[in-house]
């Protein structure tokens, strides 16, 4: 049901517009759980988490170290199998698909920004955002330079990633995971190893994709400066939500301080 013909462009305004008019939310979470390990070394990784989130939202996931974000954002993304609930996405529940549809949800529908930006170093930086275009969809060439564009990046497109900084390096991994147009942008401490400047800068970034209605964001980190920018704030603590907040006029990226 994921799947796309090979030949179909890609209209993400007409997604986005149909997932918001719909009414549903772009991911809904119900009594999620995730358990690793077994006996005496079971790990809980998520208990019973509760969430919905919605088209065009960008949402900050904050909690310390071992709470349970990665495990949250990889169960979304597809990556992994809940242990126990619910993962619908767009109304669907992932966590039901077989072994192909869900590589094929996790290849169309998801983008996904690491900390690490894992850019191959011998490739430039418009050959580094066609290598997933080209899974993705035809006309790769032309959509790798527009979402270059689309991350400010179009001047550096044929420079490789060990002449970019760290934060340009990063925009280019965000255009590698919105080429493909995904609803979802899931990225795990995108500004992890960025100075403040930069991170301001990536996040900046971040935001304007959910702002154009595009894409639905979550951002997970540690850095609570980061949550004054979202629209909907999530806190885990121990793999459970402890909190959760919706914020009205969330400030711009440019201004954030930590
Ligand atoms: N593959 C795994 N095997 C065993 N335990 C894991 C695995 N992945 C995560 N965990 C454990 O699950 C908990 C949540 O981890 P994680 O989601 O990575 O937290 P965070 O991203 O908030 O730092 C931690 O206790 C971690 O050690
Ligand atoms: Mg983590």
């Amino acid at each position: 049901m994921w799947s796309r013909a090979r030949n179909d462009e890609p209209d993400l305004a007409a997604v986005a517009e149909e997932a918001a008019k719909s009414g549903r939310p772009a991911v809904r979470l119900e009594s999620l759980g995730k358990t690793y390990g077994s006996g005496a070394s079971t790990v809980h990784a998520l208990k019973n988490v509760r969430l919905e989130v919605w088209p065009g939202e960008f949402v900050v996931l904050l909690g310390p170290s071992g709470s349970g974000k990665t495990t949250l954002l990889n169960l979304v993304g597809g990556i992994e199998r809940p242990s126990s609930g619910r993962i619908e996405v767009a109304g669907a529940d992932i966590a039901a698909l077989s072994e192909s549809a869900r590589t094929d949800y996790r290849r169309t529908r998801v983008g996904f920004v690491f900390q690490f930006f894992n850019l191959v170093p011998s490739l430039t930086a418009l050959e580094n955002v066609e290598i997933i275009a080209e899974l993705t969809g035809p006309n790769a060439r032309a959509r790798s330079r527009a979402a270059l564009a689309g991350v400010g990046m179009a001047e550096a497109a044929d420079r490789f990633p060990g002449q970019l900084s760290g934060g340009q390096q990063q925009r280019v991994a965000i255009a590698r995971a919105i080429v493909k147009e995904p609803p979802l942008l899931l990225c795990d401490e995108p500004t992890g190893s960025l100075d403040l400047n930069t991170g301001r800068q990536v996040l900046g970034v971040l935001r304007a994709l959910a702002r154009e209605g595009h894409h639905t964001v979550i951002v997970v980190t540690h850095n609570s400066a980061i949550a004054d920018m979202a629209d909907h704030v999530v806190w885990l603590h121990s793999g459970a939500v402890s909190r959760e907040q919706k914020v009205d006029s969330p400030v711009e990226a440019a201004d954030l301080w930590w």
